[in-house]
C-alpha cells in the first residue's frame, strides 16, 4: 500500500469540524492519502513520514467539488437559443425536442467522445464527482442507451425519461411508458430518477403527473430527485418534500410554505446560478434558505439549453456575487452540500476515511474561487505518486 504526503498545504479546507476550526480549515497543514483515502489530516509541523511528498507550495487545498446535477448525456448545439434569450426570449423548454434529434442520431462512440471530454472539463476544473441524468433519449431505446453511457463514467446516474413529453405522445400514453417499460430498461442502470415537475412550461410534467413518476420510481428501489419551480411558482418543492426526496433542484421560485416543507425534512435545496445567469432570470434566495436552517448544494445544471458550463468555480462566484453567500458557504454548498444531495458521505469532505478527491487550487485561499472569477484555478489533484503534479496541473 503506497502512501502520499501532500505537505505545504496554506490553507486545507476540510469540511470535517473536528479538524482544525468550526469550519474545519488548517493553515499550514499537511495530510497524507493511503489506498485512495484520506489517511491522516494535521499541521505541516507534525506530518509522519510516507512513500511519496507532494509539495503544495503554500496553496489551497479544498474537497473536490461534488456536481450533483448534470445532463452531460447529450448532442448537438443550442447556441442560437441561448442568443435569442440575451435578446430578451424567454425559456419554456421548447429547445429540449432539438437536442434529443440530434442525440438520438448520435452514435454511442459519438456519445462516448462526448461523454469523456465533458468529464475531462469539469476535471479540469476541480470537479471530482459527476451526476448525469438521462432525458435526451425519451425512448425505452435511447434512455437505457444515455443510462449505460452515463453509467461507463459515473456510479452517479438519474433516469429522467420524465424530462418532456414527446410532440409524438399525448402525455397520459406517455406516462405509462415512462413509469412502466422505460423505467424497468433504465432502473438497472440508474442510482436516481428525477421528473421536471413545472405547470409552467408546456412540455413538462405537473404535480399529479410527478407524483405518478416518483412513486414508480420509489418502487423500483430508486432514490428521488425532481426539477421543481424552476419556471414559476408550483408544487415541485412541496411534493420533493413530501417524498423525502433526496434533493429539489433549481429552487427559483418558491412560497414560504415551499421553505417551511423543505425545513421540515431532510430534502436539499440544490440551486443552479448558471441557470438563471444563462436565462436572464431572478436568482434563488438562497440566503433565506441557509437562514432557515435548509441544506443547500450548488451544481452547474450543464446542459445545452439553460447553462451550457461545466464550471463549478464560475458557480461559486455566481453564488456569491449574486446569491449573497460567504466564499466558505459557496464552496461548503459546492462540496459538502452536493455529498448531501447524493446522500454520500465519503465525498464532499476531507475527514479522515474520505474518498482522496482532492482539488488544488493555485491560490492561498478558497476566496479566491469567487474573486478571481473565469480564472482557471482550480484542477483535481494526481495524488497517485507522482513527483510533481502541479506541473501536470498548472504548467
Ligand atoms: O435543468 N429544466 C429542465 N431541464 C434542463 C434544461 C434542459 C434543456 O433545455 O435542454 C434544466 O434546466
Ligand atoms: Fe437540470
Amino acid at each position: 500500500m503506497t502512501s502520499v504526503l501532500v505537505d505545504g498545504i496554506g490553507e486545507l479546507v476540510t469540511n470535517s469540524p473536528a479538524v482544525g476550526d468550526e469550519l474545519g480549515v488548517l493553515t499550514n497543514a499537511a495530510l497524507v492519502v493511503e489506498n485512495h483515502r484520506i489517511a491522516w489530516t494535521g499541521l505541516s509541523a507534525s506530518a509522519p513520514e510516507a512513500d511519496h511528498r507532494i509539495d503544495a507550495a503554500g496553496r489551497s487545498v479544498i474537497p473536490s467539488f461534488v456536481d450533483s446535477h448534470t445532463h452531460l448525456a447529450f448532442a448537438g448545439d443550442r447556441a442560437d437559443e441561448f442568443a435569442a434569450r440575451m435578446a430578451g426570449a424567454r425559456y419554456d423548454g421548447g429547445g429540449i425536442a432539438r437536442t434529443v434529434t440530434a442525440t438520438r442520431s448520435a452514435s454511442d462512440d459519438d456519445l462516448r467522445t462526448l461523454l469523456a471530454a465533458r468529464m475531462a472539463e469539469m476535471r479540469a476544473q476541480g470537479t471530482g464527482t459527476v451526476e448525469i441524468k438521462s432525458g435526451y433519449g425519451l425512448t425505452v431505446e435511447h434512455e437505457a442507451r444515455l443510462l449505460r453511457l452515463a453509467s461507463e463514467v459515473t456510479d452517479e446516474t438519474t433516469f429522467l425519461g420524465a424530462h418532456v413529453c414527446p410532440a409524438d405522445t399525448g402525455p397520459a400514453e406517455y406516462l405509462d411508458l415512462v413509469t412502466g417499460p422505460m423505467l424497468r430498461a433504465c432502473a438497472p442502470h440508474a442510482r436516481w430518477i428525477d421528473v421536471f415537475c413545472e405547470p409552467a412550461s408546456p412540455h413538462a410534467f405537473d404535480g399529479d403527473q410527478a407524483r405518478a413518476v416518483l412513486t414508480a420510481g420509489r418502487a423500483a428501489g430508486l432514490g428521488l430527485r425532481v426539477h421543481g419551480n424552476q419556471l414559476g411558482h408550483g408544487p415541485g418543492v412541496a411534493l420533493a418534500a413530501e417524498f423525502g426526496a433526496a434533493s429539489v433542484d433549481h429552487c427559483t421560485y418558491l412560497s414560504p410554505t415551499d421553505v417551511d416543507a423543505l425545513a421540515d425534512t431532510g430534502t436539499v435545496a440544490t440551486l443552479l446560478p448558471g441557470v438563471e445567469f444563462a436565462t436572464r432570470s431572478p436568482y434563488p434566495g438562497a440566503r433565506m434558505l441557509i437562514d432557515a436552517g435548509i441544506r443547500v448544494a450548488l451544481a452547474t445544471d450543464c446542459n445545452p439549453g439553460t447553462c451550457f458550463t461545466s464550471s463549478m468555480p464560475f458557480v461559486i462566484a455566481l453564488a456569491v456575487r449574486e446569491m449573497g453567500l460567504t466564499p466558505m458557504e459557496a464552496l461548503r454548498a459546492a462540496t459538502a452540500g452536493g455529498a448531501a444531495a447524493l446522500r454520500r458521505d465519503d465525498i464532499g469532505h476531507l475527514g479522515v476515511g474520505a474518498t482522496a478527491l482532492l482539488t488544488v487550487l493555485d491560490a492561498p485561499s478558497h476566496q479566491h474561487l469567487a474573486y478571481r472569477p473565469g480564472v482557471p484555478i482550480a484542477r483535481v489533484l494526481d495524488v497517485t505518486g507522482k513527483p510533481n503534479p502541479w506541473t501536470e496541473a498548472f504548467g
